[in-house]
């Protein structure tokens, strides 16, 4: 029976387009699955949106979207990214769906049920946008959060809590047993660390905002965005469903299991995810591997420093294979790596370009010029076959050296294995001058083994490479006539296929770059200043609705008598407004288009029998009508001045 393997991602947050960096990890978990793949593993591959919460809340607002419709078009994008990439996964989970949300909800049932978890009271200082609590001591200049910097509040709120601190000596003497339950090393120590210096019981609901999974038992508490999303790994696989064989073969009786997380999550999976486990008795059977973030020179990627860069772009203008190979060659095992225009063109062009791409194009058409295309494996004693010699062996250190890397998850260091056996086949040829022995009709057999290992060697160095380019491997088969069963693993032996008959005319693998060109282009594509405005698309018209869903919704003109900045979201306006009955209090996402000093005095159309909710601690009692053009711009629907404060449009 075949071992299986269950790589995962983190789901993300469906709040805005994917850069580079959310890229980066997908593409790191493709590479790792489909290497895996020709290991002979049966494989799951599994990614998702993590679709509840405050932020998510805010940012569907900010766009005059529902939370629900806000994640199902984010969803979309994700799905349709990942095509583009040529992402394997084989499920996308969104903890909105009800596979997930049942379970979530018995979840946190046992956990009640048990007293893993218990009601209680918490005050402390809150960061919305990492939906965290942080002691006096984790934070930054006295009310700052350590991770993303933010000014946290003090919130004072009944909630439940995971009983962390019961857990944390059976988690350390579970890393301890298991010293590859965290890699790297490095990262391990830090979570080691932070265990030591004492787990607090963590806050695991909310009250302050609705966007959430109910508590079942309590509904006027949402579960926190962790314990919901971490769960995601075994909702997917069938956990707590009437059919739980996925979760039978890939978990329980799996053999390996692992979740690829930036280093920014690690605490969440090293931690709490192993502790629900405990609490739930499931076996902890899964392994953590952290990686590094694509920085930019001048720090983190934002838009409004103008330095963003999307995986779409570089694939539009220089194909998805040399973005592929890049973006999982770049970063350094358990480093961070630092994106630049120069870098990439120079990438692509060493490795790709000139290396292995010129590597192919010479092979053939040597082969086709000295003998018409056909090579059998021929043997000679001539000096060179030292050099034909050493490249086998080369070849051969490089398989192990490579699978070593693979398995430890260091797929750079992989990467560079191929190349220096790239570079080691075209070293063949400048050891043995292959123009010269084609002069001399005695040497007919040593250019043609020559030859025959120029073409061996690329076949090796193509199947090395099936993890990390999707399109270009195939060609290459095509070009040498490598039939399937010399494309995996299986006949990886230098010497397996024993001839080979060459196309004529083989195409053009990788274009050659222009650096200082592509560089300036890149830059262009850098997004400079002004953020990227998504494709203007017709929105699809909803379905049909009867007239009394309509009557359902009471909107009133009202008259905007105050507006001001919100305190601390930079997207949100905060406005008085007489709707006749009374002044209300109304949140609205509009502040990138509007000063607040423009809109008083306005007569807008307002939806007033929404249900008040709090956005950002600042109460909203119905909604402005927008209109939204092609370009993303938000502005208010004007009434007539013909009409007054309160009165009814329908
Ligand atoms: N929703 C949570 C994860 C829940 S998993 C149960 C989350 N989402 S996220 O969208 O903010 O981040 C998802 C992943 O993308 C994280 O692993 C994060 O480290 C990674 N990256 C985000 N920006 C990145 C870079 N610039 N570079 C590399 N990875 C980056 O956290």
């Amino acid at each position: 029976m075949k071992k299986t393997f269950y790589i995962t991602t983190p789901i993300y947050y469906p709040s805005g387009k994917f850069h580079i960096g959310s890229a980066y990890t997908t593409c790191l978990c493709d590479s790792i699955r489909r290497y895996k793949d020709l290991e002979g593993y049966e494989t799951r591959f599994l990614t998702g949106t993590d679709e509840h919460g405050q932020k998510i809340e805010e940012s569907a607002l900010a766009n005059n979207k529902s939370p629900k419709e806000h994640v199902d078009y984010m969803a979309s994008l994700a799905k349709d990214l990942w095509k583009e990439l040529k992402i394997t996964n084989d499920d996308f989970i969104r903890t909105t769906e009800k596979r997930h949300v049942d379970v979530v909800q018995e979840v946190f049932e046992k956990l009640l049920a048990s007293d893993d978890i218990y009601l209680g009271e918490y005050t402390g200082n809150y960061c919305v946008s990492c939906e965290s609590y942080f002691t006096p001591t984790q934070l930054v200049d006295g009310d700052k959060c350590p991770d993303c910097g933010s000014v946290t509040k003090v919130l004072k709120e009944e909630t439940y809590f995971l009983r962390l601190s019961k857990y944390s000596d059976r988690l350390l003497d579970f890393i301890d047993k298991n010293p590859e339950f965290i890699v790297p090393e490095s990262k391990k120590n830090e979570v080691v660390s932070f265990i030591k210096s004492g787990l607090l019981d963590l806050s695991v609901s909310r009250t302050a905002f609705s966007w959430g999974i109910k508590v079942k038992s309590n509904p006027k508490h949402v579960i926190y965005v962790w314990i919901d999303a971490l769960t995601n790994y075994i909702t997917a696989l069938g956990y707590g469903s009437d059919n739980e064989d996925l979760y039978q073969k890939f978990w329980t009786g799996g053999d390996e299991v692992i979740h690829v997380v930036g280093k920014d999550i690690l605490r969440f999976h090293a931690i709490y995810w192993p502790i629900m486990l405990m609490a739930l008795d499931i076996p902890i059977n899964f392994r953590l591997f952290a990686h590094g973030w694509y920085l930019m020179k001048d720090g983190k990627m934002s838009k409004s420093k103008g330095n963003v860069i999307y995986p779409e772009q570089l694939v539009e203008r220089y194909g998805l294979d040399a973005f592929r190979y890049y973006i999982v060659r770049e970063i350094q095992y358990g480093n961070d790596g630092v994106f630049t225009p120069e870098d990439y063109i120079g990438r692509v062009n060493t490795d790709l370009v000139n290396d292995y791409g010129n590597l192919v194009s010479r092979s053939i058409s040597m082969v086709n010029k000295y003998f018409g295309g056909t090579v059998t494996l021929k043997e000679h004693n001539h000096e060179y076959k030292v050099f034909e010699e050493d490249l086998r062996n080369v070849a051969k250190e490089t398989f192990l050296e490579y699978k070593k890397n693979m398995d430890e998850f260091k797929v750079p260091n992989a990467i560079q294995n191929i190349s220096a056996l790239v570079r080691r086949t075209n070293k063949l040829i400048d050891d043995t001058f292959p123009w010269n022995l084609a002069k001399d009709e005695a040497l007919k057999d040593v250019l043609e083994s020559v030859m025959y290992h120029l073409l061996e060697s690329i076949r090796i160095i193509t199947v090395l490479y099936r993890p990390f380019l999707i399109e270009t491997p195939a060609k290459v088969f095509e070009f040498l006539g490598v039939e399937e069963n010399f494309q995996g693993f299986k006949n990886i032996e230098f010497g397996s296929k024993k001839s080979y008959s060459v196309v004529k005319k083989p195409s053009h693998l990788f274009p050659r770059l222009d650096l200082e060109k592509e560089s300036v282009e890149i830059k262009k594509l850098m997004n400079v200043g002004k953020p990227i405005v998504e494709e203007p698309k017709f929105e699809a018209i909803l379905p049909e609705i009867e007239f009394e869903d309509f009557t359902k919704l009471d909107i009133r003109v009202g008259k905007i008598i105050e507006c001001k900045k919100h305190n601390d979201a930079k997207k949100l306006l905060v406005s008085k407004i007489d709707t006749g009955d009374k002044i209300r209090n109304i949140v609205s996402g509009i502040a990138e288009f509007y000063e607040p000093e423009d809109l008083i005095g306005k007569l807008v159309q307002v939806v007033v029998n929404l249900k008040p909710m709090k956005l950002r601690g600042e109460l909203s009692e119905g909604m402005v009508l927008c209109g939204e053009n092609s370009k993303k711009e938000l502005f208010v629907v004007e009434a007539s001045d013909e009409l007054s404060p309160g009165d009814k449009i329908s």
